[in-house]
């Protein structure tokens, strides 16, 4: 089949610069929900009708396999699927989709096109509150035609079959039915669903199916739509995580935004945001408060709260937090304990290392069992380049200390508090860099002078 995805509409109400259909509903564009959705269908063709946000609308959509029609002015619903016509194969059935319409699921797709057959099917929904959309108008059942809100009658608004906007067509018939439309209405606009009568008049079958759910078929106009959409989709990922056996102090407060796939006994504090690809191994728990960007954590670990971790490979049964952030390039291995305002960047970290406090650790090689003082910043930077620093094995690092890389400290060295390294430090000795520490023997505080 061909899919036609209608996204040139302005979106006025949303009262922003981006375009209505690049505003991100858990993390992704509302468009990319509805083409990644169209795309299980495995249609011929997909074409997006686009037109307000121009090519800032395509241009986020690189990706080969997606036909493009621009509509420009718009005319309507109707004119809109007519730029995509010379896109579609007229041997198969049209999908129309709207593109800021993004949870309609692919099953209630299929059942759709499935009731389709050689004829025309609509979905639709009854609503409490139809106000706003167009209605479904029947004759002893069957479906004649759909009027909107702004050109129905009194009786014709009473009735609450409304239409989703979402239908299947029969292609080979949408030239003579749309190029027979007309603006006279209210609006002046070239409607889709005046196609509809059209097919009756041809006697062409007209199915309507139903959606499993309502929210499957809302629309985002507003900001306010758009906020309730995300509720409703970070409700679902939340419900499978838990039907799938993680813990979640309160299903509302968590936000996936890319994909989470947990192990066994994980169990995941309120307040956390788990972007792109995170994965936690069995056993794993988040405290409130953390973000998680393309993280695999390992069994085990446990992140105490107001962590941001983000693009880093984290070992099994570590310590992470609270308040430690971990930057792209970090991978630790077993039983690293990175402790409270501790960033770690670029680096590798052997087994069973710790910074416990406040500490830099940049574009860095620790080794295991090493243990890194609080204080300690490795000045990886020279202004122009960035320089690498190597932790052996076992080595002790002393508080407030500074590796001015490049530099090595060597296994089991032993850096004394305060220490400014800016050449190697030997295996096994200790060095320190400080000025040695005096008493002046009878030194007296100043006094205030009395006037
Ligand atoms: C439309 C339907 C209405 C239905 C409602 C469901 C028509 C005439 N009316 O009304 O029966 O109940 O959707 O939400 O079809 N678009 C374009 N080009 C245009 C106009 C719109 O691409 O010239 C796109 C929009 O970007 C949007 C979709 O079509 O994705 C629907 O447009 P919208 O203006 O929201 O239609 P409604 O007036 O709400
Ligand atoms: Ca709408």
């Amino acid at each position: 089949m061909n899919v036609v995805i209608l996204a040139a509409g302005l979106g006025k109400r949303m009262h922003s610069d981006l375009p209505k259909v690049l505003h991100p509903l858990a993390g992704r564009p509302l468009l990319a929900h509805v083409i990644a959705t169209a795309q299980r269908l495995k249609p011929g063709v997909i074409c997006v009708v686009y037109g307000h946000g121009g090519e800032r609308v395509r241009e986020a959509f690189p990706q080969p396999g997606l036909a493009w029609a621009k509509q420009e002015p718009q005319l309507g619903t109707g004119h809109a699927l007519l730029q995509a016509l010379p896109h579609l194969n007229p041997k198969v059935p049209t999908l129309v989709l709207y593109g800021d319409v993004p949870l309609t699921r692919a099953e209630t797709l299929a059942s759709l096109c499935r009731a389709a057959g050689k004829g025309a099917a609509l979905l639709t929904v009854e609503l409490d509150d139809p106000y706003g959309y167009g209605r479904i108008i029947r004759s002893r059942g069957a479906i004649k035609r759909i009027v909107e809100e702004k050109d129905a009658t009194k009786a014709e608004r009473a009735v609450h079959e409304i239409n989703t906007g979402i239908m299947v067509l029969p292609t080979a018939r949408l030239k003579s039915w749309l190029s027979g439309l007309s603006n006279r209405n209210a609006q002046k606009e070239y409607y889709l669903t005046d196609v509809v009568a059209a097919a009756v008049a041809d006697k062409v079958s007209i199915q309507a199916v139903q959606p499993g759910a309502a929210w499957e078929t809302l629309g985002v106009n507003s900001k306010a739509q758009l906020a309730e959409l995300e509720r409703r989709f970070q409700a679902g990922v939340a419900a499978e995580l838990m039907r799938d056996g993680a813990t979640l102090a309160d299903p509302a407060r968590i936000d996936v935004r890319g994909s989470l796939v947990c192990g066994r006994d994980v169990s995941i504090d309120v307040n956390c945001v788990f972007e792109g690809e995170v994965a936690l191994g069995a056993g794993v728990s988040v405290g409130a408060n953390c973000v998680l960007k393309n993280v695999r954590v390992a069994a085990g670990t446990r992140i105490e709260p107001f962590c941001h971790l983000e693009d880093a490979d984290i070992g099994a049964r570590c310590r992470i937090g609270p308040y430690a952030r971990l930057r792209p390039g970090t991978t630790l291995a077993e039983e690293v304990h990175i402790g409270n305002f501790v960033e770690v960047k670029a680096s590798q970290i052997a087994a069973r290392s710790k910074a416990n406090h406040l500490a830099y650790v940049g574009d860095t090689t620790v080794g295991r069992d090493v243990n890194i003082g609080a204080g300690t910043i490795t000045c990886n930077y020279d202004g122009a380049n960035k320089h690498r620093t190597v932790i052996e094995d076992e080595a002790f690092i002393g508080s407030d200390t500074q590796l001015v890389a490049p530099v090595r400290v060597g296994r089991g060295a032993t850096l004394g508090a305060g220490t400014t390294l800016t050449k190697d430090a030997p295996a096994g000795g200790l060095t320190v860099s400080r000025a040695k520490q005096v008493t002046i023997p009878g030194w007296k505080r100043p006094v205030k002078i009395k006037k």
